[in-house]
């Protein structure tokens, strides 16, 4: 057996002592690629098992806003990470607790909040962002933000948009080696070939701020995900070639698989997360296997 790669919370939740918390980030210029699936699964399951996180949304397609239950009609008249972009907002002004539809309407019963997991959401109006932070300087919004952060967050989640671009640039800049940066791909050759570029923007990303004390500038490829991988009855070929591929090349990065199943395709018909849509389907319970193996184990209860 392969050895895994490395439990990210072994170093702690406050890397080098900083005041702001471990990033986890899902980052990858290829779209559909299973980023947000991805990390709202992980942020659900480890929030499930005890730790506190802050699931940041960075693309205008606001599909992890949706699935941790806030679709547009909820986020009316609500600041969103867009507003804290420019200034507009504060973090605790912006988060909102992530929840799961239970009944009709958008009054308070009907949802259920999950534990321990809060939501920064986006808007479609981060389309724009890279141009708002050309234009009005805003290029350390978020290195202003972590800087000033005094919660108790243990993960901050950071779900990025399929480009790269200054938005994510000014989030992933604050990350250092001991955060964890993962593409999530699926099972694809044609996915597959998009992470050499990835590797690059980091390298272009490390370079650029080198030396700035203000930045641990150091965003570092920490483990990659694979889904849609074969199952008994998902047999094609592809997947499989794709598999053989990603041992070969980035074996010692790569989590325990996320099998193929069409309840995963489910998460956006009903904006919710694979624990609660299906938590007896192979997504569900593979993706339970990585949270383990990054090492949120459960904790006990209070
Ligand atoms: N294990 C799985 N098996 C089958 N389909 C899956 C699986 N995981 C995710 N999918 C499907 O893959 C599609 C793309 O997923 P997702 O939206 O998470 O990707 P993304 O990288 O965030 O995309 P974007 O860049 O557009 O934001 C979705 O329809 C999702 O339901
Ligand atoms: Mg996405």
């Amino acid at each position: 057996m392969k050895a895994l790669p490395r439990k990210i919370t072994d170093k702690g939740f406050r890397p080098d002592g900083r005041n702001w918390p471990l990033i986890v980030s899902f980052m990858i210029d290829c779209g559909g690629s299973t980023k947000s699936s991805t990390g709202t699964a992980l942020a659900v399951e480890a929030a499930r098992r005890g730790y506190r996180g802050l699931y940041l949304d960075l693309d205008a397609n606001r599909s992890g806003s949706r699935v941790l239950g806030y679709d547009d009609t909820a986020l009316e008249g609500r600041p969103t990470v867009a507003d804290l972009v420019v200034g507009k907002a504060t973090l605790d002004e912006v988060a909102v607790p992530a929840r799961v539809r239970i009944g009709p309407g958008y009054k308070e019963n009907a949802f259920e909040t999950i534990p321990n997991l809060r939501l920064l959401p986006a808007s479609r109006d981060l389309s724009g962002a890279d141009t708002t932070i050309a234009v009005g300087s805003y290029g350390d919004w978020f290195v202003n933000l972590m800087h000033n952060y005094e919660g108790d967050d243990e993960v901050l989640w950071a779900d990025f948009p399929a480009k790269y671009g200054k938005l994510p640039y000014s989030v992933a800049r604050m990350m250092d080696e001991s955060d964890a940066l993962i593409p999530s791909v699926r099972a694809d050759p044609k996915d597959l070939k998009l992470v050499p570029d990835l590797f690059t923007e980091l390298e272009d990303i490390r370079a650029k701020n080198a030396g700035n004390r203000f930045v641990p500038g150091r965003p570092t490829v920490s483990h990659m995900v694979l889904t849609s991988t074969p199952t008994a009855s998902y047999t094609e070929a592809l997947p499989q070639r794709a598999i053989d591929l990603a041992e070969n090349l980035y074996g010692h990065l790569l989590l325990p698989y996320v099998r193929y199943s069409a309840e995963a395709k489910k998460i956006y018909e009903s904006d919710c997360p694979i624990e609660y849509l299906a938590p007896h389907s192979y997504p569900a319970e593979d993706y339970r296997k990585i949270v383990t193996a990054l090492g949120f184990e459960r904790r006990p209860a209070a």
